[in-house]
Formats: C-alpha cells, structure tokens, sequence
C-alpha cells in the first residue's frame, strides 16, 4: 500500500464514523475501493443491503443506477455518489418519453458503424405497442425506468423473476444479451429491448476460441451480459458474486472470467491457490474506475453528491424493486 494511501483511508475511516456511513461498492470496484467498503457485492446484493443497512449515510461505490436504487430503497438515508459522473451507459439506452437522444458510439465499437444505436422508442412507445404485456427492468435502468415498469430484475436472479410472472410474454429491458439468455431459460416469450453493455457485448466465439487454446484446462464463467454466441460455449453462465460462489466451490484450479476484470481481484483474493484469466483484458468498465480512494474520501468530507430520487418517482419504483426482492 502507498503512504500517500494509507492517509487518505485513515481519514475515510475516520469520516465514516463520524457521519455514520456505510461504504459499499460493486464488484468491479478498484481494488483499494473494495478493500474499504464494509460490503462488496453484485446488483442483487447490493440492493438487499442498501434496504436493510443500518446508519445514516450511504456512500455507494458503483455507477449512478446502483446509487439511486439505494435511495430508492432507503429514503430516510442520505446516498452519496462519490463521482457525480459514474453512469452506466446501458442504463441510459432507456427513456421513459420525450425528446429521441442523438445516436452514439462507444469505446471499441467506432469501426462498427451497426453498432451505433439507435433510440427509437421510448418506453412508453414500446408499451402501447404491447398493451398488458409487463415490463421487466434490469436494474442497470434509471429509476424513470423503473417506475414504469412493472418489476426488476438483475442477472442473478432473470430467469426467477420471469417465471414468477403469470404472463406468457413480458418486455425485457435495456440488455438484448440478458434477453436472450432469459428466452434461453423459461418458457417465457421475451419481447426485447435492443440495448447493450459496450464492456460485454464486444466479446465474441472467436474471443472464447483463443482463451480456451491458451488455457485448455480453465472452466469458462460468463456474465449474462455478453452475447448468446459467447454463453453457449461457457461451462457457467452467472451474476459476478455467483461467478465468486462457483469459483469457490469447483475443484478446478484455473477460470477464465467472462466478465469486467475488477472481479479478478475478489475471485484471486478468495480463491489464492487458484489462478484467473480475463476472457478479454480489455474488459474493463470506465465508469465504474471512475471512483478512487480520493473520491470516498470527498464525497465524506463534503457529503457529495447526494443522490435522492424524487418521491413520486421514488414510489413506483419502489414498487418494481420490492416486487423483485420479494423473490427469493
Ligand atoms: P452484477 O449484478 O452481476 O454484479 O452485474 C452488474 C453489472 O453492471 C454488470 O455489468
Ligand atoms: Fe453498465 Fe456495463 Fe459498466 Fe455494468 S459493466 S456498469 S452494464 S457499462
């Protein structure tokens, strides 16, 4: 550890108490960030902890969904987000109505014009074209989204909530990949939404092909984010803490990880007779790097930036995430 660090995580912890806050973070954290959260975890368990944690202020490590989730489920908490512009650019694939947003590309995708996307619906549009068809949200969504949906999802538990539902079809949204993996998985007819994650999407066959020459006796765990292509040739398709459970329970010595390559540190740190490969190095999520020890260490001492969802949006969101965590 850097001196220049050890300070700062001093003062952290100092601050922490102080405000009575709680750090959590998401698995594809820095490192440093991880090691100073009272709770490290994936979407689904991170929201269960945001309900029930008992203190005062939440500061949430992770992109701006995961924040506004958490104020979502703990209105009476102040939810920090240390670094304001730590968004999921999947998340923003959705809109409920209004104006349609200017087409975009991502890193990595520049060379593939097919790949820009296009927002052709909105939310609304997309409903009244499926009358009574429910709508079901990945929580990488904002809490708009949210509120006009019928109920949450997140990649642990999709096929679970889905079948939960008395409906033959449902509307999934925003990841056309984790759509595709749930029409996969229940007898459900899956009507998608035709977004993506740019860190997942960009893994291909050809990509599992080299991993597994160079590695030939590793098992391949893949997040449902990455393309069916991809899932179909994986030994374990899961959310990042179930990639942490399967790791940790298999007698094989050595994983390549379809996933954001943060979670290598968990999977190594838990796992240390175990060796990690990155089905991709370059799977690497820009905005959840955003946040560093510096930023906690901020967003304390100056209690920014506070992430409060609206009240009336605020409840029938609500509605959707509880709907959700009532699933066990
Ligand atoms: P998990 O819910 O599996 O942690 O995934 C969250 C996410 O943002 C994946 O890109
Ligand atoms: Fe969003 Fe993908 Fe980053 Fe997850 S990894 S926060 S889905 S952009």
């Amino acid at each position: 550890m850097k001196e220049e660090d050890r300070g700062i995580i001093e003062e952290i912890l100092r601050l922490k108490e102080r405000r009575r806050a709680v750090i959590l973070s998401h698995n594809y954290q820095r490192e440093e960030v991880q090691e100073i959260a009272d709770f490290v975890g994936d979407s689904l368990e991170l929201s269960r902890k945001a309900a029930g944690v008992d203190c005062e202020v939440i500061v949430f490590c992770g992109v701006n969904f995961m924040a506004e989730s958490a104020s979502i489920l703990s209105p009476e908490k102040t939810v920090l987000l240390p670094e304001l512009d730590a968004t999921c650019p999947m998340a923003d694939m959705v809109r409920v109505s209004g104006e349609r947003k200017v087409w975009r590309t991502f890193p990595g995708y520049e060379e593939q014009p097919t790949f820009r996307f296009p927002h052709h619906f909105t939310l609304r549009e997309m409903k009244a074209r499926y009358p009574g068809v429910p709508v079901v949200a990945y929580v990488n969504t904002t809490a708009e989204v949210k509120a006009e949906s019928d109920i949450c999802c997140t990649s642990a538990n999709v096929v679970k909530v889905m079948e939960s539902l008395p409906d033959e079809r449902v509307i999934s949204i925003p990841d056309r990949n984790l759509s595709a993996w749930a029409a996969r998985n229940t007898s459900k007819e899956v009507i998608t939404w035709d977004g993506f994650c740019h860190v997942h999407d960009r893994v291909t066959a050809g990509d599992v092909r080299r991993a597994r020459e160079e590695h030939p006796e590793a098992l391949l765990m893949a997040h449902p984010e990455c393309r069916l292509e991809v899932l179909e040739l994986a030994d374990h398709v899961t959310s990042t803490s179930g990639m942490l459970r399967y790791a940790g329970a298999s007698d094989a010595r050595e994983f390549i990880v379809g996933t954001e390559t943060g979670l290598i540190y968990r999977l190594k740190k838990e796992n240390p007779e175990k060796t990690f490969h990155p089905l991709r190095r370059d799977m690497i999520c820009p905005n959840m790097k955003k946040t560093r020890l510096r930023s906690v260490l901020r967003s304390l001492a100056e209690m920014t930036h506070v992430v409060k969802v609206p009240e009336e949006t605020r409840l029938r969101a609500k509605r959707a995430l509880d709907r959700m965590l009532e699933i066990r």
